[in-house]
C-alpha cells in the first residue's frame, strides 16, 4: 500500500488564505437556524488558528464576511455582528496566550462602532505577537481594496509624489490592505463551491487552489495539514518548465 504523505515542515507556506464557507448548510443539516452554523464556525476558527500556530504558519488569512454579505437577511447580519464582538472579546487573551497578532482587511469604518472598537482593542492587545498573524477580512472585497488602492495611487500622482512610470506591481502591493502581508501560497476554499467571491483577486495570482467539499464547522486543524500536504505535492512552475525547476 502507498503510504500517505505527511506534512513537511521545512517547507510550511509563509501565508494560507481560506474562505470559510458552509456554516448555513451545516445548520440546515442539523436542523438548525443559519446563525446556529456560524456559531459552530467559530469553534472551527479556533481550531484552526491553534493549528496554524502549532505548525509555525506566518500568515492566516479568513475571509469572515464579504462586502456583498451585507444583502444578507438583515437578522442574520445582525447575529453575524454580535458573534464577531463576542468572540473577539473572549478571544483576545487566547490570541496573546499564543502569541498571535490579529489585524485585519477590509472596510472595517463599515462596521457597527462596537465592533469597530473591539477590533482596534485587540488589535492593539496583541500588536507586540511574533508568532502567527492572523488576518481577518472583515466587510471586505478585492475588488473595493483594488479600487481604494488605484485611488490613492491617483492621489500621489495628483500631488507629484509618484510620476506614472513609476506605477508599477511593487507600488500596487504597497497601496493595498495587504501591504505588509506576503501573497498567500495557497488558498483554501471548504463546502465544495469552486469560486473566488471576491477574495484577494490581486494577491492569489499566483496562489495554489485547495477546494475541499467539507463544510466550514466541519474542517480542523487536521484538514488544514491536509491541505498544506496537498500543497507539499505540488510543483509551482511560475511559467517556467519541469525542467528548468530541476536545474
Ligand atoms: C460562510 O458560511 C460564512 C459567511 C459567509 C459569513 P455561509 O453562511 O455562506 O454558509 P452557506 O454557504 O449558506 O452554507
Ligand atoms: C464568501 O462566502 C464570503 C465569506 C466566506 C465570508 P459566501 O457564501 O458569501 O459566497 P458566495 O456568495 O456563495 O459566493
Ligand atoms: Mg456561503
Amino acid at each position: 500500500m502507498e503510504e500517505k504523505p505527511v506534512i513537511n515542515l521545512e517547507k510550511i507556506p509563509e501565508h494560507v488564505a481560506i474562505i470559510m464557507d458552509g456554516n448555513g448548510r451545516w445548520a440546515k443539516e442539523h436542523g438548525k437556524a443559519r446563525i446556529f452554523g456560524h456559531k459552530h464556525g467559530v469553534l472551527s476558527l479556533r481550531n484552526v488558528v491553534e493549528g496554524a500556530g502549532e505548525i509555525g504558519l506566518k500568515f492566516l488569512t479568513l475571509y469572515a464576511f464579504s462586502t456583498e454579505n451585507w444583502n444578507r437577511p438583515k437578522v442574520e447580519v445582525a447575529a453575524l455582528m454580535q458573534l464577531l464582538v463576542n468572540t473577539i472579546s473572549k478571544e483576545v487573551s487566547e490570541l496573546n496566550k499564543n502569541n498571535v497578532r490579529l489585524l485585519t482587511i477590509g472596510d472595517i469604518k463599515s462596521l457597527p462602532n462596537n465592533c469597530e472598537r473591539e477590533l482596534e482593542k485587540a488589535i492593539e492587545k496583541t500588536k507586540n505577537n511574533t508568532g502567527l498573524t492572523l488576518v481577518l477580512a472583515l466587510s471586505y472585497s478585492s475588488k473595493w481594496e483594488i479600487i481604494e488602492a488605484v485611488k490613492s495611487i491617483a492621489k500621489k500622482v495628483e500631488n507629484n509624489e509618484v510620476s506614472i512610470n513609476d506605477i508599477d506591481e511593487k507600488l500596487m502591493d504597497e497601496n493595498l490592505q495587504t501591504a505588509l502581508i506576503p501573497d498567500p501560497e495557497l488558498l483554501i476554499r471548504t463546502s465544495g463551491e469552486h469560486r473566488i467571491s471576491n477574495y484577494l483577486l490581486w494577491q492569489i495570482a499566483y496562489s495554489e487552489l485547495y477546494f475541499t467539499n467539507k463544510l466550514w464547522p466541519d474542517f480542523s486543524k487536521e484538514d488544514l495539514v491536509e491541505a498544506i500536504v496537498d500543497y507539499q505535492q505540488r510543483e509551482r512552475r511560475f511559467g517556467l518548465t519541469s525542467e528548468q525547476l530541476k536545474k
